[in-house]
């Protein structure tokens, strides 16, 4: 069974000057280990296509409508709490603009160990360890001091490794 399987994707979008079709009719799956890259020119739709997967269209000006399956789970039929749990456990995203993705006041130690405490129940202590654990994997240097930085004083490649992490 693969692992994603998405069928006729069609995400439109309301307008005052009329119906966006920002995605109309995409299909593809992705097996288990498998990487699979979406090549387009801007606004061909892939950051919609990917944002669809994680349930984050907001409904309206957007309408979703095929299907998407993670291991057989038929993602758009999910309740929001069934997706709350998914999301950021079996499937995450890294968003394209660490500047807008990222809060400026919090420091970026607070915004990784939100996810963490929110997703897996880790305590603040925890989760401020763990932090400094996920800077280190991606290899951000003095990852003790970082962890205690705001957005604005990383540089931009540090920010979207933060965003990783
Ligand atoms: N909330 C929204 N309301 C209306 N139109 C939207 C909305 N979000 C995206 N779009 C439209 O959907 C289309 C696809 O946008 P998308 O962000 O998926 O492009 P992209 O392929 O990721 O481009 P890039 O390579 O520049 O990141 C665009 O025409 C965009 O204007
Ligand atoms: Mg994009």
């Amino acid at each position: 069974m693969p692992l994603l399987e998405v069928e006729n994707l069609q995400v439109h979008f309301r307008t005052p000057t009329g119906i966006n079709r920002a995605v109309d009719g995409v299909s593809f799956h992705v097996d288990p280990g498998e990487t699979l890259a979406i090549v387009g020119e801007s606004g061909c739709g892939k950051s919609v296509t990917s944002m669809s997967m994680m349930r984050l269209i907001p409904e309206p000006p957007g309408k979703i409508a095929g299907s998407i399956r993670l291991e057989g789970r038929d993602i758009l039929a999910l309740s929001d709490r069934e997706m709350r749990a998914l999301r950021g456990n079996d499937i995450s995203m890294i968003f394209q603009e660490p500047m807008t993705s990222l809060n400026p006041v919090l420091t970026v130690g607070r915004q990784i160990g939100e996810t963490l405490r929110l997703h897996q129940g880790l305590d603040q202590a925890q989760a401020e360890a763990r932090a400094v654990e996920m800077l280190t994997l991606v290899g951000i240097p003095e990852p003790g001091r970082r962890v205690r930085e705001y957005p604005h004083q990383l540089s931009g490649g540090m920010r979207q490794r933060v965003m990783i992490a």
